[in-house]
């Protein structure tokens, strides 16, 4: 896992004592309402930020200029090996969102799976409700190839019931991308 850079960011590894940073997004409802998980309180973003400091899928997304870790990235080869498909997924600390960030990270690393990595296809999943997220995906060009209709539940309403979702899902070959 190395260091990626891009004009305004660096990509690096997690560090244990990057929890601080995680904290300040992770436990905002806005930023979880579409993740598979809660709120973080402090001692699981302590947890987390030391796990994530072992993984090589969780990638630190932080300004160039200050150091600060503003979100993450999560890029992993999840399948067989050998069908080199990689899943991107992110989360952003609210105060950075709409200044490009995201976008100029995910380019970034999609750039290095292709070119680096070898992966041949990458695709990501999200709410069709998540705007933000899949406004991300077409702007770099991934195509939308299925809506799956309440395929899914992270979530259960007041009366302990699942709250089933749609899930759009997102893919891009390797040569689409070069
Ligand atoms: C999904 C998420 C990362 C998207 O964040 P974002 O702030 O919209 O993305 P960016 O930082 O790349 O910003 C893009 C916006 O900044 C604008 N922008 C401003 N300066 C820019 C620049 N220099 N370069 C590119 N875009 C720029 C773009 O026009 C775009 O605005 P628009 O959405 O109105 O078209 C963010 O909403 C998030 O973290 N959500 C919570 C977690 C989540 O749901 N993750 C996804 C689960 S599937």
């Amino acid at each position: 896992m190395g260091i990626l850079e891009t004009e305004r960011l660096i990509i690096r590894k997690f560090f244990r004592d990057d929890w601080e940073d995680l904290y300040e997004y992770l436990s905002k409802e806005s930023v979880v309402k579409y993740e598979p998980y809660d709120v973080y309180t402090e001692e699981q973003c302590k947890e987390e930020a030391i796990n994530r400091s072992k993984e090589e899928e969780f990638w630190a997304v932080c300004l160039k200029e200050t150091n600060k870790l503003i979100g993450n990235l999560y890029f992993y080869n999840g399948g067989p090996k050998e069908c080199s498909t990689w899943e991107i997924g992110y989360v952003f600390n609210p105060i950075y969102h709409g200044k490009g960030y995201a976008i100029e990270s995910v380019r970034k690393i999609l750039d290095y799976g292709f070119k680096e990595l070898n992966a041949r296809r990458v695709v990501a999943m999200c709410n069709p409700k998540n705007t933000a997220s899949w406004k991300l995906l077409e702007s770099l060009n991934m195509r939308r190839e299925g809506h799956l209709r309440k395929n899914i539940f992270f979530k259960y309403d007041k009366e302990g019931n699942p709250i089933w979702n749609d899930t759009y899902e997102y893919g891009i070959l390797k040569d689409e991308w070069l």
